[in-house]
């Protein structure tokens, strides 16, 4: 079961290490818990699971992993239900306050109160997926017009999920990156609200909101430890989710904050070319990952500016580890709990096997035998054809 792993080819570098204080002025402390104290309040709000994987521990030589289920997380299957919502009602809020006077509070808005306001305050993104159907809930829960663009290749499945939300979701020629780009100019153009995940010069509030939405799930992690773990894998597409869990990890645990280990694709290397290169740098995408949620070109620099400080470690994997790790999870070693994981839930899960398994790399990490692990599985069954394509080829 983990010869795929023992043999896949991975890269890796070594983070800049950059000194600064990335990780506590992009997404302060006060930010992560206005975020928390928000959304802990919305209907259908429940802590994921944290599962102890204690056989896969012992098969790969760790003392233990500890692996985050996002797929129960408010019904839509992913962490991303925390971020784009969220952004959302800040949003919201914003253009209440700029019409209404700025004591107008976050709960009138999110309670429906400006439902004229609401209405007409157009919210539009770009997504893989996941995204999209956060920024779709948190408009169809605040009563707000939202249009989601998406690239060729997303499944058309994903996008009758948003579309079952109230969007309206068009589909572009090109990549996520060329989607990414039409949201900006028409956002411009019109006047409409980008709520995006990722970051470019002069727009990061937005993406930040998004960020600190998705330190709940981190905040629910660090709650349920005793201890700091003394590794982190962490998926990465443009960099916002492990940018988001890396400054929440080092603002809770300081000076014992896990080794930051961040995984992608090798056919979507930004991170990697960034920690290669020093600085945030685009990959061309040429051929699509199975890994829709992490096929990004371009790096946040809101999330590479915390990266560059504190990730200690980038790594890529190839996609034949993908259909490997969504089985083992469903059919895990002896008593670990079977769960159902999504293709780009399982890149950090299956970037650590390959590292444990390979002895440079597990060397180059530092894994050990007392080494305590943490994975994010940052999302269910997203796509339940390709999840069940996946699972036949075993
Ligand atoms: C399930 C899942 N995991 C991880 C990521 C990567 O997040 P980011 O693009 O913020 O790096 C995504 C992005 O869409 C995703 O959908």
């Amino acid at each position: 079961m983990l010869d795929p792993f023992r043999t896949a080819s991975v890269a890796h570098a070594q983070g800049p290490h950059s000194a600064g204080t990335a990780a506590y002025d992009l997404i302060d402390p006060d930010a992560f818990s206005a975020a928390r104290q928000e959304i802990t309040t919305w209907a259908g709000y429940a802590p994921t699971p944290l599962v102890e994987l204690e056989a896969l521990a012992a098969q790969v030589s760790v003392a233990r992993v500890s692996y985050k289920h996002e797929g129960p997380r408010f019904g839509l299957g992913s962490f991303k239900a925390l971020g784009g919502a969220y952004a959302v009602l800040k949003v919201l809020h914003r253009e209440v306050m700029k019409q209404e006077g700025p004591s107008v509070s976050m709960a009138d808005v999110a309670s429906g109160a400006y439902a004229h306001i609401a209405a007409k305050t157009m919210v539009i993104s770009a997504t893989d997926g996941n995204h999209g159907r956060s920024v779709s809930w948190g408009a169809q829960r605040f009563g707000m017009p939202c249009r989601i663009y998406i690239h060729a290749e997303v499944s058309e499945e994903r996008a009758e999920a948003m579309r079952a939300l109230g969007a309206n979701v068009i589909r572009i020629d090109g990549d996520y990156d060329d989607s990414v780009a039409l949201t900006r100019k028409e956002g411009e153009e019109n006047g409409w609200f980008i709520v995006s995940d990722t970051s470019w010069p002069g727009y990061t509030e937005t993406p930040s909101e998004v960020m600190a939405g998705y330190g709940v799930m981190t905040h629910e992690i660090n709650e349920a430890l005793e201890h700091a773990p003394t590794h982190v894998f962490l998926q990465g597409g443009v960099g916002g989710l492990a940018a988001s869990v890396t400054a929440a990890l080092k603002q809770h645990w300081g000076a014992e904050c896990p080794r930051v280990v961040v995984v992608e694709p090798e056919l979507a290397p930004c991170l990697l070319m960034s920690a290669n290169a020093g600085k945030a740098t685009v990959a061309e995408i040429e051929e699509e990952t199975l890994m829709a949620g992490l096929s990004c070109g371009e790096p946040s620099k809101l999330a590479w500016s915390i990266l560059a400080e504190e990730a200690s470690d980038f790594l890529t994997i190839p996609e034949s580890v993908v259909g490997p790790a969504v089985r083992l999870m469903a059919r895990p070693f002896g008593g670990d709990q079977p769960l159902e994981a999504g293709e780009s839930g399982i890149a950090g899960l299956a970037g650590f096997i390959c590292a444990a398994l390979q002895e440079d790399i597990r060397d180059k990490i530092g894994l050990t035998e007392t080494s305590h692990v943490l994975l994010i599985g940052s999302e269910g069954v997203t796509d339940q054809s390709l999840f069940d394509r996946l699972m036949a080829a075993a």
